[in-house]
């Protein structure tokens, strides 16, 4: 589904993602991990086109589509989505309206469908009837982003942290969905969608049971594994120890071999 090489990524005169590869399949889900500034969020921005990220070497296809010289809306269009970090402020645009062309629905009064989304996602009317993130809460910035993917139904979806900021009985809520969305309550074998979830915390990895996970530290992938020794790993140790222990863990296996 997607398929990143040797990706390297320039936010203005910095170079900030050096040199990363990434294999997510088909009905795969895999979380990142990594300190705060390490490159999380560049990397999702970079897949989904903005213009500040420039790629000065490596390749990305998502679906098998070399996505690195689309605009945005190609990638979208070809099955890419998002939920944000800190999605911007849209004043003037309803969240309800916005919903609304995402579902492929006229412009103007909110279809029932979206209403009956919302509730779902314990969102009222009359929260939809409000300017897309303005004076929203972190919780709610999260479900109504969470609402959007909902109506998109993206192939290939990336969350950054969905559960920052979210109070528990949400955050299960959240965690339903987004369980959906990747196609988490189907059998393996007949899932069409994936996914990559950057989280700090193991509360929504509970719902998604992952396939894989990852440590990104100063711009790299510097460990994958199974997200529980991965999680359990980061919990006791922190991140660039945990990267040092699987590095060692790696080369006693080898050395076994
Ligand atoms: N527009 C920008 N201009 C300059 N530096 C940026 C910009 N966006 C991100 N950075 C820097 O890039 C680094 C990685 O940021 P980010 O990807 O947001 O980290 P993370 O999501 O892992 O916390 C940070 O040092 C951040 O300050
Ligand atoms: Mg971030």
């Amino acid at each position: 589904m997607l398929e990143i090489k040797n990706l390297t990524v320039q936010v203005g005169c910095r170079e900030i993602l050096r040199d990363l590869s990434l294999n997510i399949e088909r009905g795969e889900v895999h979380v990142l991990f990594g300190p705060n500034g390490c490159g999380k969020t560049t990397l999702l921005m970079t897949l989904l086109g903005f213009p500040n990220y420039k790629v000065t070497r490596g390749s990305v296809r998502l679906k098998g589509v070399e996505i690195t010289t689309l605009p945005t809306n190609e990638r979208v269009r070809l099955g890419l989505g998002m939920s944000f970090q800190h999605p911007p402020e849209i004043r003037g645009v309803k969240l309800g309206e916005m919903v609304n062309i995402a579902l492929g629905r006229k412009e103007g009064e909110i279809d029932s469908e979206v209403v009956g989304l919302a509730r779902r996602l314990n969102i009222s009317v009359a929260f939809l009837n409000r300017d897309v993130n303005l004076g929203f809460s972190g919780g709610e910035v999260k479900r109504s982003e969470i609402l959007q993917l909902l109506a998109q139904s993206p192939d290939f979806i990336m969350f950054d942290e969905p559960d920052s900021g979210v109070d528990i009985e949400n955050i299960e809520l959240i965690g339903e969905v987004m369980r959906e969305l990747l196609d988490r309550n189907k059998m393996p074998s007949r899932r069409e969608k994936a996914g990559l979830i950057i989280t700090h915390s193991g509360s929504i990895m509970r719902h998604l049971n992952a396939d894989r996970a990852h440590v990104m530290l100063d711009g790299r992938i510097a460990c994958s594994g199974m997200p529980d020794e991965i999680t359990r790993n980061v919990m006791a140790n922190g991140f660039e120890r945990c990267v040092e222990l699987c590095k060692t863990g790696r080369e006693n296996k080898e050395g076994l071999e």
